[in-house]
């Protein structure tokens, strides 16, 4: 049940000797692809890593915090907002399949084919910053009339591409607890050395470094804590 894998997930600092499988951590990555995000324009990539030598690195990079340091293996989910263009050029190709197989109709194809040739560029276009700022004030002011889309700027773009990696960040973790494996997702890095260890793009970004492994019969530091439910539970 969903349920329990949820509640089973929790981060663990520190795991144990046993190996785990690089097909099942593939196959969690595998699901981590399948979460949903913005546009469908999957703008992630997923970095799996086995190597000795890296995950030495990684674990220093990794400010040496204990879930690093005991972790078996890691996954970095970087964004990628610069892989607009082929994106959508990937999803115009695929659509346009779905279309000639009869599984869409001419005028969802047309309307699909508007947004990712028309909108996303309108919307993913830049010039030294100056489309954002062109954007965001022309929205403001259409805004005063009626309802507008309003997270039109470079770095609205950067919070989308975080927003839909950390999707695929719990998809992952959710995956990798349902099939006996722990995780913990570590915030506490210096992206730089992580970038530079993993020769990344200047335009890629550290969504999310996570642990995995099995956990350490100590790996859990303390009962789950959250505040009372009526606290964050809003009903309207
Ligand atoms: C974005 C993010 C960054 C985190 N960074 C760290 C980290 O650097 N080190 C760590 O030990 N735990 C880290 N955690 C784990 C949280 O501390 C943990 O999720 C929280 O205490 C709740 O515990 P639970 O995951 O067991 O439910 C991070 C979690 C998230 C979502």
């Amino acid at each position: 049940m969903i349920t329990e894998t949820i509640k089973k997930r929790r981060s663990v600092r520190k795991f144990s000797n046993k190996k785990i499988s690089d097909k099942l951590v593939k196959d969690c990555i595998l699901n981590a692809t399948l979460a949903p995000n913005s546009s469908n324009l999957q703008l992630w990539e997923f970095f799996h890593i086995t190597d000795s030598n890296v995950l030495h690195n990684l674990r220093k990079a990794c400010l040496s915090q204990n879930a690093a340091k005991t972790a078996k293996q890691m996954v970095v989910i970087v964004t990628r907002k610069d892989l607009w263009r082929s994106r959508s050029k990937s999803n115009i190709k695929f659509l346009f399949k779905e279309f000639k197989n009869g599984s869409i109709s001419k005028k969802s194809h047309e309307k699909a084919k508007t947004y990712y040739n028309r909108i996303v560029p309108l919307l993913y276009s830049e010039f030294f910053g100056l489309l954002s700022l062109i954007r965001f004030f022309l929205a403001q002011l259409v805004g005063l009339f009626r309802p507008i889309y309003r997270q039109v700027t470079f770095i609205d773009k950067r919070i989308i591409a975080h927003k839909s990696a950390a999707l695929a960040a719990q998809n992952f973790m959710l995956s990798m607890s349902y099939f006996g494996y722990d995780t913990c997702p570590m915030e506490g890095s210096d992206t730089l050395r992580v970038k530079k260890i993993l020769k990344l793009s200047s335009e890629s970004e550290i969504n999310m470094i996570i642990a995995c492994g099995i956990e350490s019969h100590d790996g859990v530091y303390s009962k789950r804590f959250r505040v009372p439910f009526e606290n964050v539970y809003n009903y309207i």
